[in-house]
């Protein structure tokens, strides 16, 4: 049989250079060799408050980009997590397999829910709802980005924990991270991942960003200190560009290296913006093809082929538990 992918990204924001070079990309890569689901985690939206009509339609929009990014419907099974309603009840099964301590630590919560009374109890079982996505289809596989990492791990201890009190269930899945792209760093403080919620738009490049707009926001990036456009951890700033520079124009790092070499950073800057744009046109033409008809009947086909799947798994977890 196959190996199985699982992966997801939120319908919330817009969708970055990093959501692409450290996910996205190695998804559409892998979906050939392995048999891959492709999620939409709406649930995990609705961890921080949103405008009920944005996330409706942000839902959309992002099934779009995972199309236009490369996502074949005819290889992978693209879906909405809440069409598959074993998604939240697995969760709550693995909320009580979870321990307190373990989600106490996950740096993203520590982060996102800045130790606040106000957070919500779904912000904090948000893991375990990811583990659920994962455990739900027997994954083998799960290309994320760095910042996924410490998650990968949970899912990884609750299956092993869940196996060894109640019998082998699931498979145990391995996190795939990309070695160059799984961080790519802030425009404007490369100590700090791309984020879509930087409050700073110039920090981000979005995959829907016009031309204009990304000459303009290299132009604003940050630099390090000295002259040399070279690979080099110590200089955070122009490594990052470069690594963009490296993966999207898919020349070899040396190469890179050397095309730049005794050039300025100004003429960098706008090779780097020629080569991103070159990169997104085709992909922006892409996301304005499918219509509303196409994608609704693509995601409802997803939808039956995953709860094929899911609803096995549960019905296993709930017999081996004593669940009726
Ligand atoms: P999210 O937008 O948080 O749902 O993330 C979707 C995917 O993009 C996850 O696999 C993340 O690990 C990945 N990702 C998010 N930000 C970055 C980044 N700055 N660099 C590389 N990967 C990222
Ligand atoms: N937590 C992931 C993120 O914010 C999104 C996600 C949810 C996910 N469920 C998943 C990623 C399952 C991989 C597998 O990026």
């Amino acid at each position: 049989m196959r190996k199985r992918i699982f992966s997801g990204a939120q319908p919330t924001g817009e969708l970055h250079l990093g959501n692409y070079l450290g996910a996205l990309k190695n998804w559409v890569a892998l979906q050939t060799e392995y048999e891959s689901f492709y999620c939409i985690v709406n649930l995990h939206a609705i961890t921080l408050p949103q405008d009920p009509a944005t996330l409706r339609q942000k839902t959309l929009d992002l099934a779009r980009i995972y199309l236009a990014a490369g996502v074949d419907p005819e290889r992978s099974t693209i879906f909405i997590q809440s069409d598959v309603p074993e998604h939240a009840e697995l969760a709550w099964v693995l909320n009580c397999v979870a321990r307190m301590g373990e989600l106490e630590r996950m740096t993203q919560f520590k982060d996102k829910g800045k130790g606040e009374e106000r957070a919500s109890v779904g912000l904090f079982t948000y893991p375990v709802l990811m583990a659920s996505d994962i455990l739900l289809y027997q994954t083998d596989l799960v290309p994320v980005g760095q910042d996924q990492k410490q998650h990968l791990e949970l899912t990884r201890d609750l299956a092993e924990r869940f196996n060894r009190d109640f019998g082998e269930t699931f498979v145990v899945p391995d996190p795939y991270i990309p070695p160059v792209g799984a961080a790519i760093m802030s425009l404007k403080e490369p100590e700090k991942k791309m984020s879509k919620s930087d409050e700073n738009l110039n920090s981000t490049i979005f995959l829907l960003d016009d031309a204009d707009t990304i000459t303009k926001k290299y132009k604003k990036a940050v630099t390090d200190s000295g002259t040399e456009i070279t690979f080099d951890g110590s200089r955070p700033a122009i490594s990052n560009l470069l690594t963009i520079y490296h993966l999207l124009s898919g020349k070899p790092t040396k190469d890179c290296e050397a095309h730049f070499e005794g050039k300025g950073y100004g003429d960098f800057k706008s090779e780097l913006a020629e080569v991103t744009i070159e990169f997104l046109k085709p992909f922006q033409e892409r996301v304005r093809e499918y219509d509303d008809d196409s994608l609704e009947a693509i995601l409802k086909s997803g939808a039956e082929k995953a709860s094929a799947v899911a609803s096995e798994t549960l019905k296993n977890v709930y017999q081996s538990m004593g669940i009726r």
